[in-house]
């Protein structure tokens, strides 16, 4: 090394976080049970009072059954990666094109779909439906997939679909192809029994979600956007049915996500002065950097969420967010402890090593800068925001909020036990990129999530039983038709007023 100016830039994305982890945390934080959300499932939802659009009713044989449950294996066994942002197997993506137009071949084929390939390997389904004047909807999920790798401890190999004890393992069973077969086949089934929409609709399938939906979701974003669409409301993966995974909460409690976590890519950098080869400084800048890293890797969340000074802070804030953020903010000394726990896993699988981060927080850049600066707390050090985006805008989830309640009346109807609430997401999803086409953003499918099984999520043994893959093709075909009312009906406490 010689003694000229040296300028060390460093970007260190943090590991910090979780991303990989999808939902898991997620749900730490939203909690159903809490008396803040009892009224939610007290209000109920007047089930009677609804529209009934949901007249086709889903009989399958025990043949039809088989060949749904061929079908989503054949959907898992097609290794559709995606290792960076530009670098996804894009053999596995056509292999998937050609599986999608074989087995719902009324999909591609009936008048009141259309279909567009999107950025090459993304698809965008746009079904027509009857009544122009309603706002359509959107469903999302995606085909991509992180890679898996037999060798980390598989009980069965990662791209095999092999069952076992009424379990189907492989990569993509609960991120995401469960929805995108579900979504598919349950609109080939009400095809098949001559449905058409009141209501249109899109379905849109990035091929590219795990490294940032850059040439999928936010190209079919453009193409809306191009066409003047706006949404009634968008739903995507992200949450999911917990069932003893919140402790102290008794039941089990579908949670649909109405924000999702930002995001904050941080440079730190060094400017040392012009000096002589003969006579280092005492300290080099790469010194310098390699301690703050260091300092930034051994502390990370439980100080940058909820333990350090900001703790008080959010307290104090809490008032101004609504619910769930609100309870979430006010209850930190009950949430930190499960969020550190959660974040003491190291993200051991490889997408996470390259998207490495950041802070994820609930709050603004700034923010993100300020808790590392202090953490690094060395003022040789230069702290930047490089790229991040804010958290998401929370969707509502009221009484009069349409796709919030046409989720959760779909979810109670095939669940009449679970309790339904809002939570928010702590990965992000594609539908991030769709915040400008409409007000509300959902994350959720009906997949069931005991102990143990959020490690599943870009872990080893990623699964899901039988049963319920086909509780999910059930859960997207009522959603559907629940859709096709023209509107709400009116809200609870007028209702009592009358
Ligand atoms: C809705 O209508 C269909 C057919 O018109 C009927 O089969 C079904 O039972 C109705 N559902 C309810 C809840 O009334
Ligand atoms: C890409 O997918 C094809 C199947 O279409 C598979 O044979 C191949 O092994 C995959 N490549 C990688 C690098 O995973
Ligand atoms: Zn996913």
């Amino acid at each position: 090394m010689t003694g000229q100016n040296a300028e060390w830039k460093l970007f260190k994305f943090l590991k910090v976080l979780l991303f990989s982890v999808i939902f898991l945390i997620t749900v730490l934080f939203l909690v159903a049970t809490v008396k803040t959300f009892t009224f939610d499932a007290d209000a109920g939802l007047l089930l009677g009072k609804w529209e009934n659009t949901t007249a086709i009713s889903l009989h399958l044989s025990p043949q039809q059954r088989k060949n749904q449950l061929a079908h989503f294996k054949a959907a898992i066994q097609i290794p559709t990666v995606s290792f960076t942002e530009t670098n996804v197997n894009t053999s596995a993506l056509r292999e998937f094109d050609a599986l999608l137009r074989k087995v719902f071949p009324k999909v591609f084929s009936s008048s009141v779909v259309q279909h567009e390939m999107v950025g090459s390997y993304s698809h965008l389904l746009t079904v027509s439906g009857s009544e122009a004047d309603l706002e359509p909807y959107m469903l999302l999920a995606h085909i991509d997939v992180v890679p898996a790798d037999e060798a980390d401890g598989w009980d069965a190999p990662p791209f095999s679909a092999q069952e076992i004890n009424g379990f189907i393992y492989g990569r993509g069973t609960i991120d995401n192809k469960q929805s995108v077969m579900g979504i598919l086949q349950a609109l080939e089934y009400l095809l098949e029994r001559g449905y058409t929409p009141r209501r249109s609709f899109y379905i849109g399938l990035g091929h590219d979600e795990e490294v940032n939906g850059l040439h999928g979701a936010v190209n079919i974003v453009k193409l809306l956007k191009s066409r003047g669409v706006k949404l009634q409301y968008v739903l995507d993966e992200g949450l999911a049915v917990l069932d003893g995974v919140i402790s102290g909460l008794d039941g089990p409690a579908a949670l649909i996500g109405i924000s999702e976590k930002g995001q904050a890519t941080v440079k730190l950098s060094v400017s040392s002065a012009p000096g002589h080869s003969s006579m280092p400084p005492r300290e080099s800048s790469i010194g310098i950097l390699a301690s703050a890293v260091k300092r930034l890797e051994e502390n990370p969340m439980p100080r940058l969420f909820g333990y350090g000074p900001e703790r008080g802070m959010f307290e104090h804030l809490a008032h101004k967010f609504g619910l769930p953020l609100k309870f979430i903010m006010s209850n930190l000394w009950l949430f930190s402890p499960l969020l550190s726990r959660v974040l003491e896993r190291k993200p051991d699988t490889n997408a996470f090593v390259r998207t490495t981060t950041a802070v994820t927080m609930f709050n603004s850049g700034v923010k993100v800068l300020e808790l590392v600066e202090s953490t690094v707390s060395d003022e040789r050090v230069k702290v930047e925001l490089v790229n991040g985006f804010d958290p998401l805008p929370i969707s509502s989830y009221d009484e009069q909020a349409f796709g919030f309640q046409i989720i959760k009346k779909t979810v109670q109807s095939m669940f009449p036990q679970l309790t339904v609430a809002p939570g928010v997401c702590v990965g992000n999803t594609d539908s991030r990129h769709y915040k400008d086409i409409t007000q509300d953003i959902y994350r959720f499918a009906p997949s069931w999530f005991k102990p143990g099984d959020p490690q599943r999520f870009h872990g080893v043994n990623e699964r899901i039983s039988i049963q319920n893959y086909e509780e999910i093709v059930q859960f997207y075909f009522q959603l559907i038709q629940n859709n096709d009312i023209r509107k709400l009906p009116p809200p609870h406490s007028s209702q009592h007023e009358l």
